[in-house]
């Protein structure tokens, strides 16, 4: 069974994710992770040395490479990964269960406020900005978002939001 989790930035689907699949007993990869693991790099330096049109090239190909192993997994993917390409579309082919962490704006922004640093989409964001580029942002990705089987509300204690989509398997 393959289980891909999405949602924007900040939306817990890595601490989501890690804690389900220990749950389950099955492998776990979180796509940032996987992509730096193979090109031997932060997805900041990614970022900053290649530009975003390589990242989400690669991001593509690692998504299909990932969803075409045979084996049990759940997959946290990035906060813009179903938002491009055809990766969506593959998402929805290629996985058994797919779950949108949905959280609100206010929510994200005091979750990303805390971490800027390492998010190189929001880094050079002012503080007071944010709200509204994170809105505006969500907003485009949301009609990708809402095309996961299950949409839950992201933002409960992982133990919850782990519980909630085990009942849904
Ligand atoms: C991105 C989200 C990041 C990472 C990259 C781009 C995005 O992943 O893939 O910085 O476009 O929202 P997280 O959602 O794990 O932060």
């Amino acid at each position: 069974m393959k289980i891909v989790l999405m949602g924007y930035m900040a939306s817990g689907k890595s601490t989501v994710g890690r804690l389900l699949a220990s749950q389950l007993g099955v492998q776990f990869i979180d796509l940032d992770d996987y992509i730096e693991a193979s090109e031997k790099k932060s997805i900041k330096t990614i970022f900053s040395e290649k530009g975003e049109i390589f990242f989400r090239k690669l991001e593509h190909k690692m998504l299909l490479e990932v969803l075409e192993k045979e084996e049990s997994l759940v997959l946290s993917t990035g906060g813009g990964t179903p938002c491009y390409a055809n990766n969506i579309e593959m998402i929805l082919e290629k996985s058994d269960c797919s779950v949108y962490l949905g959280m609100t704006i206010p929510q994200l922004v005091n979750r990303i406020s805390k971490e800027k640093e390492d998010r190189p989409l929001v880094k050079n964001i002012p503080d007071e900005d944010l709200p509204e580029f994170i809105g505006k942002h969500l907003f485009e990705r949301i009609p990708f978002y809402s095309q996961a089987k299950y949409t839950l509300n992201g933002s409960g204690s992982p133990e919850d939001v782990v519980t909630e989509i085990r009942s849904l398997l």
